[in-house]
């Protein structure tokens, strides 16, 4: 156990003074996260399950391929974590990985994150017996053309053991980056 003396032991006998030292420490260790981040990605290659590919390997191949696509960084990091979730539960990792990314990324990034399995739907949905047309509930969103185009050109294509799918180390600094920076809390 790791502890500071002389601040409360009970937040109702807590002051601004002693707070104030906690906000400071929390920001001091932002880095942590980004730290988390790559540990939780890394584990995803002990995820295979029946693709083709491990967790790790798709990953990585849907940020390469938004990369190649001309995609900005926030986008790219959201490609890499988009099935972060899966480390902890696969059921609810759409809005594990979307939690993980939405006080450091934009809103419609964050949100194309969070329904990206409606819109990955289309093209397997029909074989488990749900709506293939499940992103229609999404039309009209500002950001549904983003939520379609990540599922159809990146998400959905990233199973293939063949293609030249950049490293972890070549997304490192931009995890960092992205994660070094709450933009809300
Ligand atoms: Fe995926």
């Amino acid at each position: 156990m790791t502890q500071t003396t002389g601040t409360f032991t009970r937040m109702d006998e807590s002051t601004a003074e002693q707070w104030g030292v906690i906000v400071q420490e929390t920001f001091a260790h932002q880095d942590r996260v980004a730290e988390s981040v790559l540990g939780m990605l890394r584990s995803l290659a002990g995820i295979t399950d029946g693709f083709a590919v491990d967790q790790l390997t798709h990953s990585l191949q849907t940020a390469t391929r938004a990369e190649r696509a001309g995609a900005d960084d926030e986008l790219v990091v959201a490609a890499l974590c988009h099935d972060i979730g899966k480390a902890v539960s696969v059921p609810n990792h759409p809005r594990i990985s979307a939690e993980i990314l939405r006080p450091y990324v934009r809103d419609d990034v964050h949100w194309m994150i969070q329904v990206h399995q409606d819109f990955q739907g289309r093209h397997y949905y029909a074989h488990l017996g749900a709506d293939p047309n499940a992103r229609d509930q999404h039309r009209g969103h500002e950001a549904y053309a983003l939520a379609e185009r990540f599922a159809d050109e990146w998400d959905q294509r990233a199973f293939d053991p063949d293609y030249d799918t950049l490293p972890l180390e070549h997304f490192e600094p931009r995890v960092r980056a992205v994660f070094g920076s709450p933009k809300s809390f």
